[in-house]
């Protein structure tokens, strides 16, 4: 994750290009129940970014990351397409009671787009989407799309680190031959 862009623009291709690499992730069934708003707009970020509480990060020493990037991705999630796709004669419904498959979608979605901002010469950061019901009405979100959070991209500037870097690396979470 970076949280500190130049302000540069993107090529238009390239957040095209972005956006577009969650059709190349995995779904469940293949039921396709992730989506994602590409906004390039600087004022639409900018109010975005307000919506998405920049403030607390600056408060807290981080730079206005989300306002200055050239790019916001919102990730949605529509478990309804999930529901219906279970439904179907080949699936068990009661699969997604166990595990809610979307969220693992929305995060092989959000690999896809980290990886191809990345492959891009670019950076990004993700917000995640608790208590950004704010930026709903804004880009005109229905009530039953969650909203999974919003990634920022541009151009890499340097930047303060997160504080949960400080975490140390755990060196026992690859298991070999068994648990
Ligand atoms: C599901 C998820 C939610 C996250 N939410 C936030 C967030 O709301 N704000 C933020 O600054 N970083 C967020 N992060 C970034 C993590 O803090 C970061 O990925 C982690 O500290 C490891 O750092 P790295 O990605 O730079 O290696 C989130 C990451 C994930 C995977």
């Amino acid at each position: 994750m970076v949280r500190r862009f130049t302000g540069d623009p993107i090529d238009p291709q390239t957040a095209e290009r972005i956006a577009a690499a969650i059709t190349d992730a995995p779904t469940a069934g293949n039921a396709q129940g992730i989506t994602v708003i590409s906004v390039t707009d600087p004022n639409q970020i900018r109010r975005l970014a307000s919506a998405c509480g920049e403030q607390l990060y600056v408060d807290r020493g981080f730079d206005p990351w989300l306002s200055t990037a050239a790019q916001h991705i919102v990730l949605c999630a529509e478990p309804e397409r999930y529901r219906e796709r279970y439904a179907e004669a080949d699936k068990n419904s009661a699969v997604l009671e166990a595990i809610p498959w979307w969220w693992v979608d929305a995060g092989a979605a959000l690999m896809a787009i980290l990886l191809t901002a990345v492959e891009a010469g670019l950076a990004a950061g993700f917000h995640g989407g608790h208590g950004a019901d704010a930026v709903r009405p804004i880009l005109g979100i229905p009530d039953d799309v969650l909203l999974v959070g919003v990634v920022a991209v541009g151009h890499p500037a340097p930047d303060r680190r997160s504080s949960s870097l400080d975490r140390p690396k755990r060196v026992d979470t690859i298991h070999r031959h068994r648990w």
